[in-house]
């Protein structure tokens, strides 16, 4: 039984002379440890998937399985506790909350969770660690550069230990090294089982992945 299994999902916004089919009849299912890469043209509806997955969004038609679930059926307050339990999401413009610092930005998704003070504070410390943010954990957003944000952004999505990463460019504000540093920890966590979807412009990244999917106007062209 796949992780994942996307049938025939449909994503249209608008209507009329507004109307953008983003995904069209788009099949998917995602084997429990892989590691993909999801590549595209702008616009072709890589971020629209990955919202779609990470029960951000529900699609206009289709179905979606997570692990024998129904998705597409939660009610909000279900898809959000969906998401706070299973996937970590680093979003394409890291919406790190402003009033917080790294360190509080990176615990949210645990104070969410019920989990202790002390419980928190040793994970945090943990993926400070991870993503060498160490000296920033008391920065506010303002404070950081973009790769510190993108840093702090991946840090929150892998603070619960997810089922499953989204990443949409994960790597896209980072110098070529920080972009490795990135991959490096992304590629241990899938050793360790997690299964990973990064979407990514950069051959040399999806090289890292096990799978590459290529869509085309809503569509997967290749898989
Ligand atoms: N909220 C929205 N309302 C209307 N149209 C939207 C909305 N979100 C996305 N679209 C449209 O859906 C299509 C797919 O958008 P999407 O953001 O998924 O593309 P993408 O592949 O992630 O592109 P990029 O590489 O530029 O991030 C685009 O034509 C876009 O304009
Ligand atoms: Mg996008």
């Amino acid at each position: 039984m796949s992780l994942i299994r996307l049938e025939k999902i449909e994503m249209v916004y608008g209507s009329g002379e507004t109307r953008v089919d983003a995904l069209r009849q788009l099949d998917l299912e995602v084997e429990r440890g892989e590691f993909i890469a999801i590549m595209g043209k702008s616009g072709c509806g890589k971020s629209t998937l990955l919202n779609i997955l990470g029960a951000v969004t529900k699609p206009t038609g289709g179905s979606y399985l997570f692990d024998e679930l129904s998705v597409n059926q939660l009610t909000a307050g279900s898809a959000a506790a969906f998401r706070n339990r299973k996937i970590g999401f680093v979003v394409q413009h890291f919406a790190l909350i402003k009033d917080l610092t790294v360190k509080e930005n990176i615990g949210l998704p645990l104070v969410y969770q019920g989990c202790r003070k002390k419980e928190i504070a040793k994970r945090v410390s943990e993926v400070l660690a991870l993503l060498e943010l160490e000296d920033k954990a008391n920065c506010y957003p303002a404070q950081l550069s973009g790769g510190q944000c993108q840093r702090t952004a991946i840090a929150r999505a892998v603070v619960t230990n997810p089922e499953i990463i989204l990443a949409d460019e994960p790597t896209g504000a980072l110098d070529e090294e920080n972009g490795k540093n990135i991959m490096r920890i992304f590629s241990e966590l899938n050793q360790k089982g997690t299964t990973i979807l990064v979407v990514t412009h950069d051959k040399e990244i999806a090289e890292k992945c096990n799978r590459t999917v290529v869509l085309k106007d809503g569509r997967i062209v290749a898989s």
